[in-house]
């Protein structure tokens, strides 16, 4: 998929784990093979990169940055500022109120970017940190760095990051801003209205990445997207899918919603989760209509959030879950001949 991406003026990524990449032969040829582009899924979280207050650990980020030298592949970073994925010397931290925070950011900023600084050139500085508009009418989301540092938290760490690095891409990472219905509709308001904020206060972005978790059976318009990517290209930012994968009713409504909204049940004409082949067409459908218009719109570049089915979180949920372009032997699936169709201009099928 990375060749035919790059032919036609696109880059296509995957998000890969360090254990898989140096102990799955299959997994590192199929990385190898598909992606001009990765993301670590966990390695650069807090999470993973801080143990402890007192301890770094990059031996996730170096193993996937190494392996990203050895086959001539960009890597994306994961996410420096989010409400999740902290450990709770972190949280206590942060709850100790704003200097404290502010303090942390700037020491767990220069660890980072320091380290990871010839190998990582765009960075998710902030992920989901607009308000969800099914239980909030606020613009941003609670979160631990907002109780701490107020709402300019976000202004300040993509400010201390350009301070940092001025050679890096800064980019705003969210989900819910791909379907027709009214919730995505008031959260692609807002990730506009947070990007003309941060542009009218001169605060540095570059780049808005939209997370591409498709719910297969929302109402979708590639109008609706398409116009909203224009949007934010309009206002000089690159756009790029970050996370595109598949959630399929059938599958995962029975076992609890997988993100947070509205609880997605299936439809009356869902597929028999026995029916791979009705499954499999119909997740193709929607990944070739919706990154067909992100690029349409003015997109660049998309990554999928894992190298194959049995490698997605979706699958940690529920086993039966088709998520991604590859399946368990790492053979492309329909929705892979889409993706190509896709970046090809191609109408599908
Ligand atoms: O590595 C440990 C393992 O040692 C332990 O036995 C196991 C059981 O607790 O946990 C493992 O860590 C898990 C980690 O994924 C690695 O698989 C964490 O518990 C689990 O919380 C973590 O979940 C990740 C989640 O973000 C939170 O960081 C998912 O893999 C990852 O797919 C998901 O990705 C997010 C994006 O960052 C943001 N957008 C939404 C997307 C899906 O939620």
């Amino acid at each position: 998929m990375r060749d035919i991406a790059a032919r036609h003026g696109f880059a296509f990524g995957l998000a890969v784990q360090p254990r898989p990449l140096a102990g799955d032969p299959a997994y590192a040829a199929a990385t190898a093979r598909e992606a001009a582009l990765l993301v670590p899924e966990g390695a650069t979280k807090w999470w993973d990169l801080r143990p402890e207050e007192d301890r770094f650990d990059f031996a996730g980020i170096d193993a996937i940055t190494a392996f990203a030298a050895r086959h001539g592949q960009a890597v994306r970073g994961h996410t420096l500022v989010w409400h999740a994925a902290m450990r709770p010397w972190t949280l206590a931290a942060l709850a100790e109120g704003p200097a404290r925070a502010h303090r942390l950011l700037e020491v767990h900023l220069d660890g980072v970017l320091s380290h990871t600084a010839g190998a990582i050139r765009d960075w998710d500085v902030a992920n989901e940190a607009v308000a969800d508009p099914w239980n909030s009418g606020d613009l941003l989301k609670d979160s631990p760095w907002l109780r701490a540092l107020g709402p300019s938290y976000l202004d300040l760490a993509f400010r201390l990051v350009r301070e940092r690095d001025p050679t890096l891409t800064l980019t705003y990472n969210d989900y819910g801003c791909e379907h027709a219905t009214a919730y995505d509709e008031e959260k692609r308001r807002r990730v506009l209205a947070l990007a003309r904020g941060m542009r009218d206060r001169g605060v540095p972005l570059d780049a808005v990445g939209l997370q591409g978790h498709l719910h297969r059976d929302l109402p979708f318009s590639a109008g609706t997207v398409r116009d909203f990517v224009r949007a934010l290209r309009a206002l000089d930012l690159r756009v790029l899918i970050t996370e595109l994968d598949v959630i399929e009713p059938e599958i995962h409504a029975p076992a609890g919603g997988l993100t947070p909204g509205p609880s997605i049940a299936p439809g009356p004409d869902a597929p028999d989760p026995a029916d791979i082949a009705a499954r499999d067409a119909r997740a193709a459908a929607r990944v070739h209509a919706f990154v067909s218009a992100v690029l349409e719109g003015g997109g660049d570049a998309v990554l999928a959030w894992g190298v194959a089915d049995h490698h997605s979180w979706a699958t940690r949920a529920q086993p039966a879950a088709r998520p991604l372009p590859l399946d368990r032997d790492f053979r492309p699936k329909p929705m892979w001949h889409a993706l190509a169709a896709a970046f090809a201009g191609q109408a599908w099928p």
